[in-house]
């Protein structure tokens, strides 16, 4: 069959001011790539934060991978041609669908140090640090990405050997740095001075610009000790020492028995129904995702959003109300619940949907003091998502982070990646807000091997029991709203994913008790809204979207956020 292969090629991006010996994969040249924000195929698409990462995806499925070898291969490149954000020192989570029709849910996430304490944040009188639970090496939770990626290739068709090698040979002989990360790299250059014990590679005198070369020659090593250790090549031996070295350097708190005892967990996908027709596929806690998403899609499901339309003062004002109320029991309910009992079967249960919503006023804006948390009787800044879908009907969605852009901003001397800042998500004192904004209480309290509550929502929706949609995006506590919006764009509001994408977002976390809007959203519904009584506080991004959606035949539409360099690839 001949295939319908269309680019829409929106930003061509670079480059040419060196060029290498050995290149990432056929086809791949790591000094000229462009950008590209939307694709139309039939046989498997990418979307992911970087163009070379999403080439490296689509080279793999074109080499007879499926979704998961693809996508194994491009998170490995995004740890290298996205230090920011794609890591082998973070955490994350992974949804899928398999051909076979099986919902799959892997939880990377990292973990608190054995020698985590609830109060390691405070200071003598008590009060919050949030610069050491935001920096440096008490910052970092023990990563789980590597674990990740190994349960992930159990899915995979392809050797290890062959996904890892195109990140080794980008960081091996380098690649060109992009505008925006030149830019990215100078404004971190005191942080990255301040919170190193040895400077890494992204430290220099001169300023970077578009087009140099970025070589990561100690990320090449420690690729290849995975590449021929396996895990133990990141959690034993040479990589642990070097961590365990950098933490001692550093006073952080990471041992080698923390190391050792990381496991990756598989988790049981949630799974719910949407309108009757659509299935909800996303990650259970400690994403929140898991349960803040069917939640609000319960609350939202018996109302005419279609007729309201995408943007209208009836379905901002809904939204918005739906946002507060879910986010009012995310703070006092949700954390690891292998640590806190967590009353989810009620949370995303239709009636407790439905109790919620006589709450919700259709003329007046509603406050965050009045709207707590609903009573339940005992029951008890930078990520990266990227997803794969295959011709055999693959479909995988991966959020993957440091938290905070490159992290705690140190690099394990030796090693050459960055360690997450991650502990920073737990709640470091009740009611202190995270960087995010976010408060918890004892739900989320920091305790030795316990996993931080996320917002990371990796979702894939069915129809008719195939993939239809898969999406996800970075954005911190935005990432389950952004999700939930982009949902009923393309389902009730009738939008194209590329509309759903890139039109402006908005979101409602109730406390502090205001909508975050993009400056771009219709300013005659904004002053409507404050009208109402809403608070709007105007933002210039939410987000990085991706979304591949999946029409009969095949009919692949693949697309990345016009708020970054991401780039769809496909074929
Ligand atoms: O897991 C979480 O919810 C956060 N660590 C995510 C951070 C994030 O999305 C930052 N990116 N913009």
């Amino acid at each position: 069959m001949v295939s319908r292969f269309f680019l829409n090629i929106v930003l061509v991006v670079l480059i040419a001011q060196n060029s290498a010996t050995a290149q990432p994969g056929n086809n791949i040249d790591p000094f000229h790539y462009s950008s590209r924000k939307k694709v139309e195929c039939t046989h498997g698409a990418v979307v992911s934060a970087h163009p070379l990462a999403s080439d490296i995806g689509v080279e793999i499925l074109k080499e007879g991978g499926n979704a998961f070898d693809a996508a194994i291969a491009t998170q490995f490149a995004l740890a290298v041609v996205y230090p920011a954000a794609g890591n082998i020192g973070g955490g994350g989570f992974m949804v899928a669908r398999t051909a076979e029709g099986k919902n799959v849910a892997i939880d990377f996430r990292e973990k608190a140090p054995g020698k985590a304490s609830r109060d390691m944040y405070l200071d003598a009188n008590g009060n919050a640090q949030p610069d050491r639970s935001q920096n440096g090496h008490l910052s970092t939770g023990v990563p789980g990405s590597v674990a990740g990626i190994f349960k992930e290739l159990l899915f995979a068709k392809l050797p290890l050997k062959k996904l890892i090698q195109p990140a080794i040979d980008l960081a091996e002989n380098g690649f060109a740095v992009t505008e925006p990360q030149a830019r990215s790299l100078n404004s971190e250059q005191g942080e990255f001075r301040k919170y190193n014990t040895e400077l890494p590679v992204f430290v220099r005198e001169k300023p970077w610009k578009k087009g140099d070369t970025l070589v990561q020659k100690d990320l090449a090593q420690t690729l290849i000790r995975i590449r021929e250790n396996g895990l133990a090549g990141f959690y034993q031996g040479e990589t642990a020492k070097l961590i365990i070295d950098e933490m001692q350097r550093g006073n952080g708190i990471i041992t080698g028995a923390d190391l050792l005892s990381y496991q990756a967990i598989d988790r049981e996908a949630v799974n719910s129904t949407y309108r009757n027709v659509y299935m909800v596929i996303t990650m259970p806690l400690p994403s929140s995702g898991g349960v803040l998403l069917p939640l609000m899609l319960n609350m939202v499901e018996e109302q005419p959003l279609t007729n309201y339309g995408y943007g209208s003062l009836k379905s901002v004002h809904l939204m918005t109300e739906v946002e507060r109320l879910a986010y009012a029991d995310r703070a006092k309910y949700l954390g690891d619940k292998d640590y806190y009992e967590v009353p989810i079967s009620t949370l995303t249960s239709r009636r407790y949907a439905k109790e919620r919503m006589k709450l919700f006023d259709p003329d007046k804006a509603g406050t965050s003091e009045k709207i707590q948390s609903g009573s339940i009787p005992a029951e008890s800044k930078q990520t990266t998502h990227f997803e794969t879908y295959d011709q055999d009907g693959n479909a995988v969605s991966i959020t993957t982070t440091l938290n905070n852009s490159y992290g705690s901003k140190t690099v394990v001397g030796g090693a050459g990646f960055f360690l997450n800042d991650e502990m920073d998500d737990f709640s470091i004192k009740p009611g202190v807000p995270n960087m995010y904004g976010a408060v918890g209480g004892d739900a989320n309290a920091i305790a030795p091997g316990k996993r931080m509550l996320s917002s990371m929502t990796p979702t894939i929706v069915l129809k008719g029991g195939k993939p239809f949609l898969i999406v996800g995006t970075p954005g911190g506590t935005t990432i389950t709203t952004s999700v939930f919006q982009t949902v009923l764009d393309i389902i009730d509001f009738g939008l194209t994913p590329q509309d759903a994408v890139n039109k402006p977002k908005f979101h409602h976390q109730w406390l502090p008790d205001e909508i975050i809007m993009e400056r771009d959203f219709n300013p005659a519904i904004i002053e409507q809204l404050k009208h109402m009584g809403y608070k709007i506080r105007l933002t210039s991004e939410i987000g990085r979207t991706e979304v591949i959606e999946i029409l009969s035949g095949n009919r692949i539409t693949a697309v990345g956020d016009k708020r970054g360099e991401d780039t769809a690839a496909g074929y």
